[in-house]
């Protein structure tokens, strides 16, 4: 075997030390690696197999692998494996979606209207801003101070308007607000609408049928149920009619390039464990609860404030009035907890996030809950223990940050 490369040591103790946190609630962002992930993707890397494209038996035990893999995300899904295109993740599928349906309608001359809503994730908020900057005109459901979309004008605000395309969230991935997609998609199927929903926060903690939930495209990340970072797929209901955005034989010609074999062997085996992370998420909503009580306890106020049936049950949002997210974020985290003010690629800004926003008013009061935000999300391998230590150390923070100082443990 070769001697590793010159800095692995260095990079690899360094990404020890600071991943290292005893006490993870950063779940929504990425969620551990599944020991049974772990496993299949180490077993597969001593394998070594070949590209899944070749025809030779080194290639084809690539293929096997990645075909292994579809299969059990499909059946995790509860639909057919040839009508999932995997990607390296949820913005990528989310790209496919929206590219490869309005793509075409825009290259026949038309100018479809898009349906979506403010509180979608950064990917689609991005998507959205590009559309409408080439002139689409764009439909946005508007949230209330829970964070529920208002969806009361609907018909008359999609009235007279060729509505070509939606893209819905399914489970905000700051907040955990279930939203009601299927509601929203009929609406927009009834137009003729395509309709895709970002699923990404919903695997393991709703019972999430694609074929059921009347959509068209269906969005979902590896990594937010313990493949690895870089994993995930873009479900196509057999006849929807989406184009590839970059042309190759992989992944229903929609997504060409090489498969990335080892991550997907994790998403693979990470499938398998759906049925027991939906299982747990009573008791992970439980936690949350207990979290909630004790943050509640300090001072803090709850944002979408709802009841059970409407959210997820893994994220508590909450503001401690008085304390800045950033503050509080980088404070816990130097004293070994990691939560995060707005998701994670809205976070690395002091700005609070387009979600938590859109919630409140732009008076002070409202400002001023948006910028204190911060969001704690749970998983499976939480218990009681680590709540209570979780809740003990903010207890502490925040007493020293209300005296203004905050130092390393
Ligand atoms: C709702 C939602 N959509 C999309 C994404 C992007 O996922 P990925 O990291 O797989 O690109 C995320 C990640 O936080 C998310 O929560």
């Amino acid at each position: 075997m070769s001697p590793a490369p010159p800095d692995w040591n260095h990079a690899l103790r360094s990404a020890r030390q600071l991943a290292d946190l005893a006490l993870d609630f950063d779940c929504a962002a990425t969620m551990p690696l599944d020991p049974a992930a772990r496993l299949a993707m180490a077993e597969a890397a001593l394998v070594g197999v070949g590209n899944p494209s070749s025809t030779h038996g080194k290639g084809q035990a690539g293929r096997a692998l990645v075909e292994w893999a579809r299969r059990q995300l499909a059946e995790a899904l509860g639909i057919a494996p040839r009508e999932l295109a995997l990607t390296s993740g949820a913005t990528e599928a989310n790209a496919l979606a929206w590219r490869g349906a309005l793509e075409p309608m825009l290259a026949a001359g038309r100018s479809p209207a898009v349906l979506t809503s403010v509180v979608e994730h950064a990917s689609v908020r991005a998507l959205t801003a590009e559309y409408r900057a080439r002139g689409l005109p764009v439909v946005e459901l508007a949230v209330d101070g829970r964070g529920c979309w208002l969806t009361d004008d609907l018909a008359g605000r999609l009235e007279g308007l060729d509505l070509g395309f939606a893209s819905l969230i399914l489970v905000n991935n700051e907040t955990g607000v279930v939203h009601p997609v299927a509601q929203v998609a009929h609406a927009a199927r009834t137009r003729g609408a395509i309709v895709h929903a970002d699923a990404t926060q919903a695997l393991g903690r709703l019972a999430v049928e694609p074929a059921t939930l009347g959509v068209d495209l269906l969005t979902l990340s590896g990594h937010k149920f313990g493949a690895p970072c870089g994993t995930g797929a873009l479900w196509v209901r057999p006849g929807a009619k989406v184009y590839a955005i970059q042309p190759g034989h992989q992944e229903l010609g929609l997504r060409g390039g090489t498969e990335n074999v080892l991550g997907l062997v994790g998403l693979g085996a990470a499938a398998v464990t759906l049925g027991a992370r939906l299982a747990q998420s009573p008791s992970v909503r439980a936690l949350r609860d207990q979290l909630l009580a004790g943050l509640l306890a300090l001072g803090a106020v709850r944002n979408a404030d709802l009841p059970a049936e409407q959210e997820s049950g893994h994220i508590a949002n909450v503001s401690l009035p008085g304390l800045d997210a950033p503050r509080l974020v980088m404070a816990l985290d130097l004293a070994g907890v990691a939560v995060s003010a707005g998701s994670a690629c809205a976070s690395g800004t002091l700005e609070p996030s387009h979600v938590v926003r859109s919630m409140f008013g732009t008076d002070t009061t409202g400002e001023a809950r948006a910028r204190g935000a911060v969001r704690w999300s749970l998983g499976p391998h939480h218990d009681r223990v680590a709540v209570e230590r979780a809740l003990a150390v903010t207890a502490e923070v925040v007493g020293r940050l209300r005296q203004g100082k905050a130092t390393r443990h």
